[in-house]
Formats: structure tokens, C-alpha cells, sequence
């Protein structure tokens, strides 16, 4: 078996799940055009501001009539800006599959005290879709990033719902087609598929979510950093630019600087290639060999971005143990950094396969990976 190490190594080793691998072209003079030490608010900022709201539009193929604003605290912050505003004035439906949408229950339930309907599938799974009433409010993670298990398809969410959908596509966006006449509210940061960096979040509204935030004011104080409204009225500056607070603006050249690598590779048609190619590099790797598998059961929910992996070989003594320690080889051999399963979620590894990811890379890391599991068994004997 494979316990000589393959003579190609990957040009790249960065194969987290976020912060993820900058674009192929990125080198930090590119970000010289930054306005640093300039006010946002001064005439240059909020024009970079602006270009990051529509090229986020066109890249994304947003409708004009959705809001995009750029908001503090990442993905976080954009989630929970809009349980917090949104989520209230009716019967609200949880769906979480992993980790982060485990954290969205918490949040609902536990802190703004909703009795939500929960509906919850171990990692690999996912909630029975149909059984989801869209007249309710439904909060679900498009891809659940830490068991690598994504929505299949859309056709679950009526469209004649009378409640919002508050999707969070945080390692979906820009990976995975979104629709966006089934989406309410959209919410991803920037540091996962076009490997911006984090700190800010963006918020994509639907004109239906724009008209429950206007008419409906929750039982809970919000603090500012949430409040998209005022007086009743939208606050429409911060979906032109004027953010609520400062940010930074190095942040937002390294995002502008991302979306025109995503128009020069084919937008997101492009971006989605590139996943799809990436992915299948990986689902491929695990046909051919029995001694590993996609965490996902159903291949339909396959994800494209964050790839998770178990090993299956019964030779494995102690699971845990045995994933980091491959994990641990393959990053000594400086091959592939950071892959080891997200502390939550079932003992194995995460392989990012986002678009900023070169497939020659992924295809070059796999031989490794092989390497690194026949040299760990040895080692476990
Ligand atoms: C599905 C999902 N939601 C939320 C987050 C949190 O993102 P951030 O750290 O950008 O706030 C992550 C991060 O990995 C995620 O994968």
C-alpha cells in the first residue's frame, strides 16, 4: 500500500473551512488601493463600500429589489441581527443538522425565548424538509459547514409562504446556486468561499423581510448593532454603504479585490465549477477507497465547499485519536493545513473545496492522505 510519500506536493496546503484560502492571485500589494486611515463615511470609503454591495449583487445574481448591507460581526453578526429583529410575531421553525445551526436553536430558544418547533438530524443527515410549513418562520443553515451536509434543493419552500425564510449561507454563498425568490433573509461573511477576511457580515433582504421589519417591532431591546430600523422606517444608508459602525476598510478592499478574481474566473458560474471539480476530486478519492467515506449519507446532500470525511477501516482503534493524528502528519508534512473535524462534529476530517481552492492541489493532497492513513495504522500497530 501507499507507504512511500507521493513525490507531488500541493503548491497550497491551506484547506480550512474558514478563514479559507485566499484567491490563487491574491498577494497583500493587491490591497494598495485601500483608503486607510480615511474616514468610511468620507466620499472614497463609502464608495468602496458601494462597490462591495453590488458587486456582491452581480456576482450573486441578487434581485434589485433585495437590500444587501454590510454588517458588524461576521456571520454571527448578520444571523443574529435578524433572529433578533425578525423573529417574534409568529410561530417560528428551527432546523439545525450541525453545530452552527445547533447554535441558532440555542440562541432562539434559550435567549429570545421562543417556543420554536425544533427539528434537528444527527451529523451526516438532514431534517425531513417536506414536513417544514413556510407559513411558519423557518431558520436553516444552507450548508451545514461542520457536518458537510448542504440543503438538496429549494422546492421545500412554498412560494406563496406566508412566513420568512432566514437562511444562513455562510459556506454556501458563492459556492452553490441560491435562490433567491425562496430566501427572506440571506446572511455569510466574507472569510469563507472567496476567502475574504472575516470581522464583517452581509445581510441580504428579501422586500418581504424589509416589510416585517417595518411593521413589526419585537418584545426585546435591541442594541444598535442590530437595529436596521428606525422610527419604523428601514435604515436605508446601511444598504448603500453607511455602515452602523466603522469598518475596516482593509477588510473591504481584500473583498472587492476577491470579486473581481470571481468575475475573472466566469462569476459564479465559474466559482460553482470550481467547487463542483474540487468536491468530486474528493467524493472520487473516497469510491476508490473503502477505508474512507463522505460524512453525508445522502449524496444528494452532498456539500461542495465543506467536504467532511470518516474513517470507516475496523482496524481503527480509537477514532478520535486516529483522525488527528492523520490530520496531525499531513500538516507536519506541510500538505494540507488545518482539516481536522470541527470540535463538535464526529470524529474525522474537513476538506475545504471552495472555489479559491486549485483542484490540482486537492489532487495532489489525496495521495498524501493515503499515505498518512496507511502510515497511521502502521504506527497504531
Ligand atoms: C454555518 C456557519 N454559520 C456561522 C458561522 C460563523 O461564522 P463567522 O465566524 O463568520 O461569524 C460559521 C463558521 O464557520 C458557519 O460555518
Amino acid at each position: 500500500m501507499a507507504t512511500q510519500q507521493p513525490a507531488t506536493r500541493p503548491a497550497n496546503p491551506r484547506f480550512s473551512s474558514g478563514p479559507c484560502a485566499k484567491p490563487p492571485t491574491f498577494e497583500l500589494s493587491k490591497l494598495a488601493d485601500a483608503p486607510l486611515g480615511r474616514s468610511h463615511r468620507a466620499a472614497v470609503g463609502k464608495a468602496k463600500l458601494k462597490d462591495a454591495i453590488e458587486g456582491t449583487r452581480e456576482i450573486l445574481g441578487i434581485p434589485a429589489d433585495y437590500r444587501i448591507g454590510i454588517v458588524p460581526a461576521s456571520d454571527t453578526g448578520a444571523v443574529e441581527m435578524a433572529l433578533w429583529s425578525l423573529l417574534g410575531q409568529r410561530k417560528v421553525e428551527m432546523l439545525a443538522w450541525e453545530s452552527f445551526g445547533a447554535g441558532w436553536v440555542t440562541d432562539v430558544v434559550k435567549q429570545l425565548k421562543i417556543d420554536a418547533e425544533v427539528k434537528t438530524a444527527d451529523y451526516g443527515q438532514i431534517v425531513d424538509l417536506v414536513s417544514v410549513d413556510c407559513n411558519n418562520d423557518v431558520v436553516f443553515t444552507w450548508n451545514g459547514t461542520t457536518a458537510g451536509v448542504r440543503v438538496p434543493n429549494a422546492d421545500w419552500i412554498a412560494d406563496d409562504r406566508d412566513g420568512l425564510t432566514i437562511c444562513d449561507a455562510t459556506s454556501a454563498a458563492f459556492a452553490m446556486d441560491l435562490p433567491w425568490d425562496k430566501l427572506d433573509v440571506t446572511t455569510f461573511s466574507w472569510q469563507k468561499v472567496l476567502g475574504g477576511e472575516a470581522a464583517h457580515g452581509v445581510i441580504v433582504l428579501s422586500p418581504r423581510a424589509v416589510e416585517r421589519l417595518e411593521s413589526y417591532t419585537p418584545a426585546w431591546p435591541l442594541p444598535k448593532i442590530f437595529r436596521m430600523t428606525k422610527g419604523g422606517k428601514l435604515i436605508e444608508g446601511i444598504f448603500t454603504g453607511a455602515t452602523i459602525n466603522t469598518p475596516s476598510m482593509l477588510a473591504v478592499e481584500d473583498y472587492l479585490f476577491a470579486l473581481d478574481w470571481a468575475r475573472s474566473i466566469g462569476g459564479l458560474e465559474g466559482l460553482i465549477a470550481r467547487a463542483d471539480a474540487n468536491a468530486k476530486a474528493v467524493f472520487d478519492f473516497c469510491d476508490a477507497n473503502p477505508w474512507i467515506a463522505n460524512l453525508a449519507e445522502d449524496d444528494a446532500t452532498r456539500s461542495n465547499t465543506s467536504v467532511c470525511l470518516k474513517f470507516t477501516d475496523d482496524r481503527i482503534q480509537d477514532g478520535a485519536g486516529f483522525a488527528k493524528a492523520v490530520a496531525k502528519r499531513l500538516e507536519t508534512e506541510n500538505i494540507a493545513l488545518d482539516i481536522g473535524a470541527y470540535r463538535d462534529a464526529p470524529a474525522g476530517l474537513r476538506i475545504w473545496c471552495g472555489g479559491t481552492v486549485e483542484t490540482a492541489d486537492i489532487q495532489a493532497m489525496l495521495p498524501w492522505l493515503a499515505w498518512a492513513f496507511e502510515a497511521e495504522i502502521a504506527a497504531q500497530a
